[in-house]
């Protein structure tokens, strides 16, 4: 599909290369594989009317999904906090991402978006109860090649990470209102995404994908407390250990961010992504850094031995 014209330049974490295969593809809807025409929930599905759902983004390299027994480990977690039978079993769920990606003729370069909600409500309310025809489960498979032409500029937004009980940041769920106004104010001041705090002021994760510094050849991330446990994130964290680079899961300021030599972030769609700027302090030297660039790799080898 066509980017919507522009109402003024901007750069997204999830820009993807235009490619003409994505304008004619096939989607999964509750077991049946059709054109996007089909490819339709009712506006009663509690996914559509109350956010009420969970979701994981995966990718296809070289006619593997990366980590997606990892995946299927997250949702099945996340559907069984909120309660929510998904109503197949893990291998049936891969199934349908694969029997989506063979009606595609996909074989690399792909992101998935696999969306599982509480399904089709009786009355238009709140109560899960009245959620009782039975999960939605939809994917959405597109051709994605990341194509992000520059290192990503941040905005620190005054909306946090909220507490774990409230509504837990670790949940990849289908409601995020916290996430699109911080991204929104981040936007409003200029940037691309949003620099997100915790409660205690520590620098956290963005509104989209996790948040690592370097600093003197040292990792540092978040706690994890308070942001989405990325499967990206802790796959860095592993080919750090093992490769020998120092690695931290840790609080730290702004302060310690706005002089660090190098930042990136992570998530499924764009692996690593530098970050230029912050606040309008550049950082390091504006451009993805030999840190950054050591990592990148050992994922990407990562992934061929996953
Ligand atoms: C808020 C947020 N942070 C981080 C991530 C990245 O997670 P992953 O590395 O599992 O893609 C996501 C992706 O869904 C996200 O929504």
């Amino acid at each position: 599909m066509p980017d919507l014209p522009e109402k003024k330049p901007y750069v997204s974490t999830h820009k993807a290369e235009e490619d003409p295969r994505n304008e004619t593809l096939l989607y999964y809807v509750n077991g049946r594989i059709v054109p996007r025409s089909e490819a339709v929930v009712s506006i009663y599905d509690s996914g559509f009317m109350l956010g009420d759902g969970v979701w994981e983004g995966m990718r296809l390299y070289d006619g593997k999904w990366a980590f997606i027994d990892e995946h299927m480990e997250r949702l099945f977690e996340a559907a069984k906090a909120i309660d929510m039978d998904i109503g197949m079993t893990r291998d049936q769920v891969k199934q349908a991402v694969f029997d989506t990606q063979a009606a595609n003729d996909m074989t690399t370069d792909v992101h998935c978006r696999l969306m599982v909600t509480r399904g089709v409500k009786t009355r238009p309310f709140q109560n899960p109860r009245l959620s009782q025809q039975g999960p939605t489960v939809a994917i959405i498979m597109e051709h994605s090649k990341p194509s992000i032409p520059r290192p990503i500029r941040l905005a620190t937004v005054p909306h946090l990470r909220g507490l774990p009980m409230t509504q837990d940041p670790k949940l990849n769920s289908h409601s995020k209102l916290n996430c699109i106004l911080a991204c929104i104010a981040a936007d409003k001041a200029g940037a691309d995404e949003a620099l997100m705090l915790d409660i205690h002021g520590f620098v956290n994760t963005t509104n989209s994908c996790n948040f690592f510094i370097v600093k003197k050849g040292e990792v540092w991330t978040s706690t994890g407390d308070y942001c989405m446990n990325g499967i990206t994130r802790r796959k860095v964290i592993d080919v750090c250990r093992a490769a020998g680079i120092p690695v931290h899961e840790r609080n730290f300021s702004l302060v310690d961010t706005y002089v660090a030599d190098e930042a990136f972030l992570t998530g499924t769609f764009g692996a690593q992504t530098p970050i230029g700027t912050i606040d309008g302090r550049q950082i390091g030297a504006g451009e993805m850094g030999p840190v950054t660039l050591r990592i990148r790799a050992l994922y990407k080898e990562l992934v061929a031995r996953a």
